[in-house]
């Protein structure tokens, strides 16, 4: 009743901002990722029948807070598998959590994949995908490999990631640029609650069909430029509604903004790079591999740079034989 996953964090390209169903968080519309090979979560999942309650660590720290939310979704996990027992979770991360680096993504995948393999379930890929995105949205976009999409849908059933194009596909590569290792001062699913109150809100709704196709056919034709331009206007599209809302979410800081702007300072000699940001202050900068190093060291000078993180496109979430306790 022992099983550990481990999972890649991932990065949207065409950005999950609203929900149409809070409950079953059913998004507002469709989006792309890339799984991040850089940016893990490992999770081992005991089921324990002399445990009283359900115990967990996150980086050797009991969790508090998260406490429900993570037992909410061991329920699912165990009304599935016609079980009450409690569990053991320990968890660790190989980068700072909750500063934006979607640490709920591979969180809530690995512990999806673990608590499954610990019961003797064994689900196919579409249902570790609707169970992982009950526990956060984005972790669903985590099990499949590689460059992945996730469909809005209308109900549980119909709302899940599966892969667009494996891994090996295309050989880009996200450095994230950490300006901060701070937590973020609104978490996203209080952020997201605000969405609507954006005027800018169901127009950037309109637009969507049409991005994520035409990102869908930038990452089949491996297009960089046509690829690029698209998701750094995504992400400014989705911080414009971050920041109109009432009240108003700024999530990008001053040392963000630098590094912007110094993209697109390389960008105009020549050098193609393009950045997109999440709910917190890091930058995640896409480019092609034989420019990776030149810009990372670039970016890594910038005094508002603390440390990057170099990322390939990497397989979805899975389990290892390694336990961590
Ligand atoms: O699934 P959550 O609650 O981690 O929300 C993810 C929200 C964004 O990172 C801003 C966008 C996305 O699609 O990952």
């Amino acid at each position: 009743m022992k099983a550990t996953a481990v999972s890649p964090s991932n990065i949207a390209f065409i950005k999950y901002w609203g929900k149409k169903d809070t409950q079953l968080r059913l998004p507002a519309n469709g989006s792309i990722s890339m799984n991040l090979s850089g940016l893990t979560t490992t999770t081992t999942v005991e089921f324990n029948a002399s445990l009283k309650t359900d115990e967990c660590t996150i980086d050797d720290v009991k969790i508090e807070k998260e406490q429900k939310r993570v037992s909410e979704h061991l329920d699912r996990i165990r009304s599935l598998a016609h079980i009450s027992t409690y569990a053991k979770v320990v968890s660790r991360n190989n980068f700072p959590s909750s500063t934006g680096l979607s640490s709920s993504a591979s969180g809530f995948a690995a512990l999806t994949v673990a608590a499954v393999n610990a019961t003797g379930l064994s689900l196919p890929e579409k249902e570790l995908s609707i169970l992982a995105r009950q526990g956060s949205g984005s972790a669903c976009r985590s099990i499949p490999d590689g460059f992945v999409k996730w469909t809005d849908g209308n109900t549980n059933e119909s709302s899940y990631a599966f892969s667009i194009a494996p891994s090996s596909y295309w050989n880009i590569v996200d450095i994230v640029a950490i300006t901060n290792s701070g937590k973020k001062d609104i978490p996203t699913s209080e952020g997201m609650k605000l969405a609507e109150t954006s005027p800018f809100y169901q127009t950037r709704l309109t637009g969507m069909d049409k991005k994520l196709e035409s990102c869908a056919l930038a990452i089949k034709n491996r297009d960089f430029t046509t690829f690029g331009t698209l998701i750094e206007l995504e992400a400014l599209n989705m911080h414009a509604v971050m920041m109109t809302s009432n009240p108003p979410l700024l999530y990008l800081s001053p040392h963000t903004l630098s590094i912007i702007r110094e993209i697109q300072h390389i960008r105009g000699k020549g050098i193609e790079a393009y950045v997109t940001m999440n709910t917190g202050q890091d930058v995640h900068i896409l480019c092609l591999p034989e420019h990776s190093n030149e810009i990372s060291k670039i970016i890594q000078s910038l005094p508002c740079c603390t440390e990057t993180i170099m990322n390939h496109p990497s397989c979805g979430a899975h389990c290892i034989s390694n336990h961590l306790f």
